[in-house]
C-alpha cells in the first residue's frame, strides 16, 4: 500500500553533517521516493502546532528549544508502507535502544537529539504535511 509520511532531520542531524547518510538510507529502499523537501528553520508557530500534544510533559520545553536551534531538513517520503518502514529506519525514541542498523542505533546516544522524526500514522502523517508542506 502506497503511503506518504513527513520526516524531520532534526538539528543534530544537520549539525553534524548527516543529511546525505539518513537520505541515502531512505531513498535505498525499493520504490520509496521524497516528493518534498526543504531546509528551514522552525519558528515557534510551526513547532507548537507540530509537537502542540505533548505541551505539558516534562520533555515538551526543551524538545521545542533543541528543534529550533537550527535548521531541520522537512520532507514527505512516499512509497510502500512507508510509515511503519521509516519509523523502522529510524529505531526507538531512545537512541541508547536503538538496534545497530538503525539512523539512532548507528547515530545517536540522547534522547532528545535523536536525529530524526516520522510520523507515527496516516492522520498523523496528514495533519504533519498540511503543517510543513501545505501545498502537497
Ligand atoms: S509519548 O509521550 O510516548 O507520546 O512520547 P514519544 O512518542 O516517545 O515522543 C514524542 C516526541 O518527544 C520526543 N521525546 C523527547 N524529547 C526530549 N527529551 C525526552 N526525554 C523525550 N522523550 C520523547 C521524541 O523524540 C518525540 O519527538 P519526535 O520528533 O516525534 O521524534
Amino acid at each position: 500500500m502506497s503511503q506518504r509520511t513527513l520526516v524531520l532531520l532534526k538539528p543534530d542531524a544537520v549539525r553534524r553533517g548527516l543529511i546525505g547518510e539518513i537520505i541515502g538510507r531512505i531513498e535505498s529502499k525499493a520504490g520509496w521516493t521524497i516528493s518534498a523537501l526543504e531546509l528551514r528553520t522552525l519558528d515557534q508557530e510551526t513547532l507548537e502546532a507540530h509537537y502542540g500534544e505533548h505541551q505539558g510533559k516534562p520533555f515538551y520545553e526543551p524538545l521545542v528549544a533543541f528543534m529550533a536551534s537550527g535548521p531541520v531538513v522537512a520532507m514527505v517520503v512516499e512509497g510502500e508502507r512507508v510509515i511503519e518502514g521509516v519509523r523502522r529506519l529510524a529505531g526507538p525514541t531512545d537512541p541508547i535502544e536503538a538496534a545497530p542498523g538503525s539512523i539512532r542505533g548507528d547515530f545517536g546516544t540522547i534522547v532528545r537529539e535523536n536525529l530524526i522524526h516520522a510520523s507515527d500514522s496516516e492522520e498523523s502523517a496528514i495533519r504533519e504535511m498540511k503543517i510543513f508542506f501545505p501545498a502537497v
